[in-house]
């Protein structure tokens, strides 16, 4: 397991926790590399030998860990390292073909819908369109080499991009396209975000273990101008995005 020859020393004098002191290796073989995403750690009983410490202590820093989301368990099997979350800074109005590629992840879609519908009335009107005027709907799972990371529901006031539809929306970016085909370089958004319990079709589509929220993004996306040009329904997996901001 690599871990045995890296096991430090604990300070049990120190005013740190011993089950802290334990974490806090087991945070650093993780960060390492030694111990690697989807990989199964040591049981309780191999670490307590390890660390000389008591399962007890080892269950308390194993638990601080899953918490965290830096492990989880499978029922039966045992204990695994989570995958790293993906740091988004909330500042910069990127999409996420951009997000996933300075990460140097291969990111790609599947399209799960795409049709025209007449708006309803709120959505048109946040659109600054006339209500029943055609909106495209797309609804997409993307991923990051080859991960199941979101789905998301885009709608466009077709006047804005028509013919949207006839192009590959699983091989272009949306964003790309946008710019490309229809000179609209998106620039401004208003996004909410809240955390939810995922449908259980929303579960399936993201391989996400029970228990696990999504974040429900809403978000309204305009060109520099101020022209409104996207609503989108996003559902990300709660395990795997870190969102971040600088406050001043
Ligand atoms: C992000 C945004 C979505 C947007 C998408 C476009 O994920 N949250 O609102 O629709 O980027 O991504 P792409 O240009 O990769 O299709």
């Amino acid at each position: 397991m690599g871990l045995s020859d890296a096991a430090p020393e604990l300070d049990r004098q120190s005013s740190v926790p011993i089950f802290a002191q334990v974490k806090a290796a087991l945070d650093a073989a993780v960060e390492s590399g030694e111990l690697r995403p989807h990989r199964r750690i040591p049981s309780e009983r191999e670490l307590s030998t390890l660390f000389s410490v008591s399962r007890m202590t080892i269950r308390q820093a194993l638990l601080a860990m899953i918490d965290e989301g830096r492990l989880y368990t499978r029922s039966g099997k045992g204990t695994y390292v989570a995958e790293g979350k993906i740091e988004q800074p909330l500042q910069r109005l990127t999409s996420f073909t951009q997000d996933m590629a300075v990460r140097g992840l291969r990111p790609s879609s599947r399209l799960l819908g795409a049709d025209l519908l007449p708006a309803p009335i709120e959505l048109a009107h946040a659109l600054d369109i006339s209500p029943g005027s055609e909106l495209v709907r797309i609804r997409r799972l993307r991923l990051a080499d080859g991960q199941h990371l979101a789905i998301e529901t885009s709608h466009l006031p077709h006047a804005r991009c028509p013919g949207l539809l006839e192009h590959d929306l699983e091989k272009h970016s949306l964003y790309q396209l946008l710019h490309d085909r229809y000179g609209l370089d998106l620039a401004t958004a208003k996004q909410t975000i809240e955390a939810a319990a995922p449908t259980e079709e929303e579960r399936e589509l993201l391989e996400m273990p029970v228990g696990v929220p999504v974040l429900r993004i809403h978000r309204f996306t305009s060109t520099r101008a101020g022209v409104v040009c996207e609503f989108v329904q996003s559902a990300y997996r709660g395990d795997r995005y870190q969102l971040n901001v600088d406050l001043r």
